[in-house]
């Protein structure tokens, strides 16, 4: 059994793919949320008593917390879902977005960096950072158009320039040292968790 630890899995997308993930099976998940105004603990209330689902209430931004937990349940991959996701609130104070998302999603990085390092090699080989960032790192399309992988970054909004700082720490933690990063920029055009599910090793 294979697993996960997810962050923001008591979110809107997070939520759905833990509860999605779990009803496969074959998946452990270690749920790490801070329970901000936008997690809701309700929606994995059937998850109630299941052993393959542990909550734990905490930050990504929580070094100690981190480690610990990457030390105690051996992920074979970080699913990053945690996140400052309003547009309309990031414009009203950016500063939670850059703690969040951009310093946030650094700690992660390190964190997992550390640990992916001190794992055999064969486990080295298929763990995975999967970060959930969003299509709006692109920057906004009209009523007609669409972006590619190889569209230039260019974000609008202090939500979006968080999210790309963040894609960006991501990919070069691959290039600098290696660690098997992948970032899918998901969007809401494609409905709340239809995210390329071969990233995932389930
Ligand atoms: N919802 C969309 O339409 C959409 C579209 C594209 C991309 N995305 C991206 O997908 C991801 C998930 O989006 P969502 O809609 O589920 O977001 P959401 O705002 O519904 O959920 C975010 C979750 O992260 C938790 N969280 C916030 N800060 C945290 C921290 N410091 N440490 C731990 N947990 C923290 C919150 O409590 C919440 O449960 C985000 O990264 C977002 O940028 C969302």
């Amino acid at each position: 059994m294979k697993t996960l630890l997810v962050t923001g899995g008591a979110g809107f997308i997070g939520g759905n793919f833990v509860l999605d993930a779990l009803a496969r099976g074959g998946a452990r998940i270690v749920n790490l949320d801070a329970l901000t105004y936008a997690g809701n603990r309700d929606t994995l209330a059937s998850l109630e008593g299941r052993s393959e689902h542990v909550f734990v209430h905490g930050d990504i931004g929580d070094a100690a917390l981190v480690r610990r937990l990457l030390a105690e349940h051996r992920p074979d991959a970080v699913v990053n879902f945690a996140a400052e996701s309003h547009v309309d609130r990031s414009i009203d104070g950016p500063a939670a977005f850059v703690q969040t998302n951009v310093v946030g999603t650094l700690n992660l990085l390190e964190c997992t960096l550390g640990y992916w390092r001190e794992l055999p090699l064969e486990r080295q080989d298929g763990f995975r950072f999967l970060h959930v960032s969003t299509d709006e790192v692109y920057g906004s399309l009209g009523p007609v158009g669409r972006f590619s992988e190889e569209t230039a970054y260019a974000p609008n909004s202090p939500y979006s320039a968080s999210k790309a700082a963040s894609d960006h720490l991501v990919r070069a933690f691959h290039h600098t040292y290696g660690l098997p990063t992948l970032t899918t920029n998901c969007s809401n055009n494609y409905g709340p968790y239809q995210f390329p599910e071969k990233l995932i090793p389930l």
